[in-house]
């Protein structure tokens, strides 16, 4: 664990003078490229490229020579883009390169950058005193730029009414203007809100003017350390800076948030589908120690009817902390011990830190070192540092071979019976030491030093475990837990927040850590709940499993001195708190895998801070404390201690209180009430929400897997076959109220967990209700081949009474919701045949 900072020597332009850079001076020529211009200035050089009509690229070299680029963030070269049509006009006062969406002015004096949409609205303007430059000496002290090529920086102008977001892992609250951000991997263990760098380092930002509407991000191509200065040293400009003697930075243009995202992440990549048991709630705890304890805290969640999938193994699961190995005294079967759990509906993830052991002897250490897997410093010393299992060495894994050796080595833990595998400590965090970034790392072929690979450490080692486990088990789809990445990471992992405290004050952070880090590509991500340092108190506890249960990927941790939290450590109430969301989870799994699926398509993100679907709206700014999970469910959580009220702002639109059915019409405040054991949470009219049963795990009751058994006589006919009985339910709630019109929704469903939806074997499913005077009709239409198992449906509509529904000529009966359900009408079908349409007479 290191210091929460870098050595801070000030980036440049932070406390240097101007005389310590030198600015890009006038345009002295202009070449065509294929999919831009090369523009010179003197012996500078700025390459301007477009990948899409919202995607363009900006490189600026000093000295006129572009450094090879990497395939680490931005996986995807440019020839690999569709052609995108650019037109270029010369007139006096410089060049206008235009892709259709974006207009690029480049002014000759000095040779300067700005960004103009159809309408003519400049954004991201180069500053026109100093735009772009770079610093001329050597700065002293700082080991970061002592070993990468000098910093290029560019200033942009800051205009009053822009807003940013994003930046990867940020603690704080939303709106990121007005302070310096630094990307450098960093193990901040005991991070707060002003700690800068954190264990993900994504350098993206998502500037936003909700005055217009105006959307845009800005991507710094460079994985040296960069940084990002939105306002800072100075609130009139901003700045990208970057080590590594070039700026190289993708310009995405939306107009909305949701666009922005989508171009960053068809530049970064998506993930992929997660197996639908990844959605499920995971346990973990530093450590379960035993065997019999991993047995007697999964027999816990099963006693008290708590649903879960996952059992994360931490350290001590292994002989003396050393990877790849069990300690044979207190895990002597793991793989009965693992087909036991499976048998109860459990996956197991164990642990796996990148630091091997320096052990000479040790089969691990020998075959490193014999193959050259491990850092070396500049003078070919093996660099090693302190871990948990005592002095380590680092495997190299920008190294192609590194990640086939790494991957192998995963090969023992998987045919035990692991599920998915959990990286940690991986910015690489060091006890008392640290790599030297002059040290040599990567392949021969395109050497590096670690000043150009620390940052991308734990992307290459997530690599490196995804493409194990495809390569183990083909067809079964990966899971990945990172504590650290990089852009990028999102293709190969999910993330949680590292070492949080059992505090109320991290409890609030999570809900914009959690919504800024879905806007910087990295949409299964979660925070330790209940808390990792510290006790949590039984309230504290229950608000963070409330708020927990609906986070992307949801696990609760601990550290090893703090009291027990598993969910029932905390009395009957809490308990029962944590029944209720988790089941909650469960029942709402076809509408979370939907939005997966979605996210894996798109890069939308599941968490969304209110400014992705209201961008134009001024009340959500800065609006921290609010989350959309997906576009239909809006949540308010309670995050202070004593708190059983608390003010809700509802967007435009209406929204029913999925509780109590209560209905707001935004946009406007309110003041709700929120005991423990209540979440606010709303649902938006206008949509329909696909439910399931409420199950232990995720695949307890999946439909595919229903088997039934029908007796006729003497013979006993085998399933699945389409009966009336069926007792799965697929239940679809429908919100409408009087002016709405129309709701819509869809599910998306396959098998869950191998990669056969790639091959076209899902099944998309979209209701559309319309509503007429007196009625309304519901169709589902269908897409895809997959089959789901046998089930019934149940319509339950809201916001206006039902007085009889028909499926085709066949009368459906319908009944009032129970007392203590919000007020609908449900209407059941016998089963579900994919595409059908009800119709709906409505009381007059
Ligand atoms: C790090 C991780 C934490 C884990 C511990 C022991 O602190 O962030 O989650 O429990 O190491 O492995």
């Amino acid at each position: 664990m290191e210091s929460s900072s870098l050595p801070d020597s000030a980036p440049a332009g932070v406390g240097a003078s101007d005389s310590a850079f030198t600015w890009l001076g006038d345009l002295t020529g202009a070449d065509r490229l294929p999919r831009g211009v090369a523009f010179t200035s003197g012996a500078a050089r700025m390459e301007i490229t477009a990948l899409a009509p919202n995607v363009v690229r900006v490189r600026l070299a000093p000295d006129g020579v572009m450094r090879p680029r990497r395939p680490w963030a931005v996986d995807r070269p440019a020839e690999e883009w569709p052609e995108t049509p650019l037109t270029l006009d010369e007139r006096d006062e410089g060049f206008a390169l235009d892709t259709g969406q974006v207009r690029v002015r480049v002014a000759r004096r000095p040779l300067q950058v700005r960004f103009e949409d159809r309408e003519g609205t400049v954004f991201a303007a180069d500053e026109p005193v100093r735009g772009c430059g770079w610093r001329t000496g050597e700065p002293a002290g700082d080991t970061a730029r002592a070993v990468s090529p000098r910093p290029v920086i560019c200033w942009k102008t800051l205009p009053d009414g822009e807003h940013y977001y994003g930046l990867g892992e940020r603690t704080g609250l939303l709106d990121k203007r007005g302070a310096r951000y630094t990307n450098w991997t960093t193990d901040v263990w005991n991070h707060g809100p002003s700690t800068d760098a954190m264990y993900h380092a994504i350098p993206f930002v998502l500037a936003l003017r909700p005055a217009t509407g105006l959307a845009y991000g800005l991507y710094c191509n460079t994985t040296f350390r960069s940084v990002f200065d939105l306002g800072d040293t100075d609130p009139q400009r901003y700045s990208l800076e970057a080590d590594g003697g070039e700026l190289d930075y993708y310009l995405i243009h939306g107009p909305t948030p949701a666009e922005v995202v989508r171009g960053y992440t068809a530049l970064t990549g998506r993930m992929v589908l997660p197996p639908r048991w990844a959605l499920g709630y995971h346990q973990s705890r530093w450590s379960y120690a035993s065997d019999h304890e991993v047995r007697t805290v999964a027999a816990g969640f099963r006693r008290h009817r708590i649903p879960a999938d996952v059992i994360h193994l931490d350290i001590d699961y292994m002989d003396g902390f050393r990877d790849f190995t069990w300690n044979a005294q207190t895990f002597p079967h793991p793989g009965r011990l693992m087909a036991d759990l499976r048998q109860q509906g459990f996956r197991v993830v164990p642990i796996v830190d990148p630091g091997i052991k320096n052990e000479p002897g040790a089969p691990v250490y020998e075959a490193g070192v014999a193959h050259e897997h491990f850092l070396r410093d500049a003078e070919g010393a093996l660099c090693h540092a302190q871990v948990w299992p005592g002095d380590c060495v680092f495997p190299d894994f920008a190294r192609a071979a590194t990640r086939a050796w790494s991957g192998e080595l995963h090969r023992g833990l998987l045919e035990a019976g692991a599920s998915g595998i959990w990286n940690d400590m991986n910015e690489p965090a060091m006890h008392g030491g640290e790599i030297p970034l002059s040290a040599p790392a990567g392949d021969d072929t395109r050497p590096a030093t670690f000043a150009e690979v620390r940052n991308v450490y734990a992307l290459e080692e997530a690599r490196a475990t995804e493409q194990a486990l495809r390569q183990i088990r083909p067809d079964e789809r990966p899971f990945v837990l990172t504590r650290a990445g990089f852009a990028g990471i999102q293709r190969y992992s999910a993330m949680w927040t590292g070492d949080n405290t059992s505090s109320w004050e991290h409890l609030e952070m999570a809900l914009p850590q959690l919504s800024n880090l879905g806007l910087s590509g990295m949409a299964f991500c979660g925070t330790d709940i209940g808390g990792f340092f510290g006790n949590a108190t039984p309230e504290l506890f229950a608000r963070w499993i409330e708020m927990g249960a609906f986070f992307p990927f949801a696990r609760g941790h601990s550290h090893l001195d703090s009291r027990r939290h598993e969910l029932w450590a905390f009395g009957s109430e809490v308990t029962a708190i944590a029944r209720r969301y988790l089941e909650l989870r469960y029942r709402l799994l076809p509408y979370l895998y939907t939005l997966f699926e979605e996210a894996a398509a798109t890069g939308a993100p599941l968490w969304r801070p209110l400014i992705y679907a209201y961008p134009t709206d001024p009340a959500v700014i800065a609006l921290h404390d609010e989350v959309l999970l997906g576009a239909d469910l809006l949540l308010a959580p309670v995050y202070r201690p004593g708190v059983t009220v608390r003010q809700v702002y509802f967007p435009a639109g209406a929204w029913h209180d999925f509780w109590t059915g209560e209905r707001f019409v935004g946009p406007r405040h309110a003041l709700v009430l929120a005991p423990l054991e209540t979440l606010p949470l709303y649902v938006r009219e206008g949509s329909i929400i696909p439910s399931g049963p409420t199950m232990q795990y995720s695949d307890e009751r999946l439909f595919e897997h229903l088997t039934l058994e029908v007796s006729v006589g003497e013979k006993t006919i085998k399933g699945p076959v389409v009966v009336e009985e069926s007792s799965e339910v697929l239940t679809l709630d429908v919100y409408l109220g009087e002016e709405t019109t129309a709701a819509v929704g869809q599910l998306y469903e396959d098998d869950g967990h191998t990669l056969a939806y790639q091959r076209g074997e899902y099944r998309r499913t979209r209701y559309r209700c319309e509503r007429g005077a007196a009625g309304s009709s519901i169709t589902a239409t269908v897409e895809g081949p997959y089959t789901p198992g046998p089930r019934r449906l149940s319509l339950r509509i809201h916001g206006v009474p039902v007085s009889a529904a028909r499926l085709g000529e066949r009368a459906l009966s319908i009944h009032a919701s129970a007392a203590g359900e919000p007020p609908h009408t449900r209407i059941d079908l016998p089963y579900d045949s994919g595409a059908w349409t009800v119709a709906l007479l409505h009381e007059q």
